[in-house]
């Protein structure tokens, strides 16, 4: 179980010099929040942690507005979408970052222990953790509920705030006839994400509507650059 743990003797000892902070009583909800912010908050040397934070932030909400269409108590899916990614900083390199969803769910286990939190919701919790990452090879028995994490966390992947990162990425490092070119190579990818499964009736509606935002996004930075080039057509036709 604390294979990951063991493997860093000092994250371990930081990790749990945090957890063993919290107690049992109070807001579940509210000392998560808190929990995460102290496990993700930006510090020397990452600050991509903002960002994950803020991410963190955003996929509760997602989670939260899944709950609430389905008909949940938004409790447990809230917190576990605030957990989702709380083994971001024991990530230091690429071959971590590919296992962050298990190392995510073995903090997460620890500290919903901690703070007595029903037995039966940690498991629920920590398994939809651990598969956050899956696209289309989900588990067969994977539950409505274990799915939405998985569904809550590529609502935000692929809300407009990160593809406006993807593209700022691209505008910078190509030129405008390149990017027109990336755009449609992106549209084209969008078609195939439109049979990604979803976990709930609910993040269905999310996924479809998410997709139409991006694909008008790219559409639309499609019609930017050709601006690029119209002054030279306009002086072309001219002469
Ligand atoms: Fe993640
Ligand atoms: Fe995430």
């Amino acid at each position: 179980m604390l294979k990951i743990f063991r493997k860093r003797e000092e994250d371990n000892k930081s990790v749990m010099e945090i957890i063993d902070k919290y107690e049992g009583a109070g807001d579940p909800v509210t000392k998560t929040l808190t929990f995460v912010k102290e496990f993700l908050g930006p510090y020397n040397g990452r600050e991509d942690m903002t960002y994950r934070f803020e991410h963190t932030l955003r996929t509760a909400r997602w989670g939260l507005k899944i709950a609430e269409g389905e008909g949940w108590d938004p409790e447990p899916l809230v917190m576990a979408c605030l957990l989702h990614d709380v083994g971001y900083p024991k990530c230091t390199d690429f071959k971590d970052f590919k296992v962050h969803p298990s190392i995510s769910a073995e903090i997460t286990r620890k500290f919903l222990e901690k703070i007595n939190y029903d037995s039966e919701q940690i498991t629920k919790i920590c398994r939809a953790i651990s598969i956050h990452d899956r696209w289309n090879d989900v588990p067969a028995d994977a539950t409505p509920f274990e799915l939405s994490v998985r569904d809550a966390d590529d609502l935000d992947r692929f809300g407009i705030m990160r593809t406006s990162l993807l593209a700022g990425e691209d505008i910078t490092k190509h030129t405008a006839a390149e990017l027109g070119e990336i755009c449609q190579e992106r549209l084209a990818t969008l078609e195939e994400h439109k049979n990604r499964l979803c976990g709930t009736p609910t993040a269905e509606k999310f996924w479809a509507e998410s997709l139409e935002c991006r694909r008008q996004f790219y559409e639309n930075l499609i019609k930017h650059t050709e601006r690029t080039f119209e002054l030279q057509k306009w002086m072309q036709e001219r002469a």
